[in-house]
C-alpha cells in the first residue's frame, strides 16, 4: 500500500505548518551557493501545496522568511526576495486555477516596495478563492506578532474599547495575525533542526511536532504523507489522561 493509501482521510489535520529549513546546506552539499538551494526549495513548495490541496487540507502555513533572516548577507536577502516575488507571481495563475487562497502574515512593511506591490497584486487575485488557504509567513516572527498584539490590546483598553477583565484567550487570538485561522494541529520542520525559531509560539501550544532530517529542497508529497501518518499514530491528550480519552471514545463510538 502506498503512503497516501495508508492515510486515514477522516483524521487529517485541518492546519499544517511547516518550517521549510535546509536550503543552504542542501546547496553546499552539492558544491553550489545558498541561493541555488532556495531556488530548488520553490519546487518543494509547489509540490507540497499541490499535495495538501489534493488531500483537502484546509490551511497550510509556510515559514518562508523570518524577521531574523533580514540579518543574513545582503546578497542572500536580495536574492531571496526576488525569488519569492518571482515565484509567487509565476505561480499565481496555477494557484488561481486550483482555487487556492493566499494569505501573508508578517511585517510586510520591511519588504522592498517592488515586492510589496507584486505581493499585493497576487493577494488581490487569489484573495477570493475558497479552496486550500496557503499562509506565507514572510518577514514573520512570533515575538514581533505578540508585541504588536499587546500594543494593540493596550491601545484599545486605553481608548475604552476593551476592559482588562474581558481579556481572555479568544481576545488574544483576535489580535494575532492568524486570527482567521485555527491553530495548527501538526508542525513539521525539515533539515534535522529541533527548534521552533520564533514561529507561531502562541498558536503551536498543542500542535504535534514532527522533525525530519530531509532538507527542504528534497521534501515531497511522500514526506508529507509520512508526517501525517506519524501524526495519526499519536494520542492528543490536551492535559487529560489516556484513560479519560479512551472512555470518551467508547461513549462516542
Ligand atoms: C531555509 O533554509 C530557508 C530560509 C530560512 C529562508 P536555510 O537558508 O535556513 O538553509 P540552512 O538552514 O542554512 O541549510
Ligand atoms: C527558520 O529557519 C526560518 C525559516 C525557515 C524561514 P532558519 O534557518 O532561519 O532558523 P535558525 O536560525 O537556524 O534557527
Ligand atoms: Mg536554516
Amino acid at each position: 500500500m502506498s503512503l497516501r493509501e495508508q492515510l486515514d482521510m477522516s483524521r487529517l489535520p485541518s492546519h499544517i505548518a511547516i518550517i521549510m529549513d535546509g536550503n543552504g546546506r542542501w546547496a553546499k552539499e552539492q558544491g553550489q551557493d545558498r541561493l541555488f538551494g532556495h531556488f530548488h526549495g520553490v519546487e518543494s513548495v509547489r509540490n507540497i501545496v499541490e499535495g495538501a490541496a489534493e488531500l483537502g487540507i484546509q490551511y497550510l502555513t509556510l515559514y518562508a522568511f523570518s524577521t531574523e533572516n533580514w540579518d543574513r548577507p545582503v546578497e542572500e536577502v536580495t536574492g531571496l526576495m526576488e525569488l519569492l516575488v518571482d515565484s509567487i507571481k509565476k505561480e499565481t495563475e496555477t494557484l488561481n486555477k486550483n482555487n487556492i487562497r493566499l494569505h501573508v502574515i508578517g511585517d510586510i512593511n520591511m519588504l522592498p516596495d517592488y515586492a510589496k506591490a507584486e505581493l499585493d497584486e497576487c493577494l488581490r487575485v487569489l484573495g477570493k478563492n475558497t479552496g486550500l488557504n496557503v499562509i506565507m509567513a514572510l518577514s514573520y516572527s512570533s515575538r514581533w506578532e505578540i508585541v504588536n498584539a499587546i500594543k494593540n490590546i493596550a491601545a484599545d483598553v486605553k481608548a475604552g474599547h476593551l476592559e482588562p477583565y474581558e481579556i481572555d484567550q479568544d481576545t488574544i487570538k483576535d489580535y494575532l495575525t492568524t486570527r482567521e485561522f485555527p491553530d495548527p494541529e501538526l508542525m513539521i520542520r525539515t533539515s534535522g533542526e529541533y527548534r521552533i525559531s520564533n514561529f507561531l509560539l502562541y498558536q503551536l501550544a498543542y500542535a504535534e511536532l514532527y522533525f525530519t532530517s530531509v532538507r527542504w529542497p528534497d521534501f515531497r508529497k511522500d514526506n508529507l504523507y509520512e508526517a501525517i501518518l506519524d501524526y495519526q499514530k499519536r494520542e492528543r491528550r490536551f492535559g487529560k489522561t489516556g484513560e479519560q480519552l479512551h472512555k470518551q471514545n467508547e461513549t462516542t463510538s
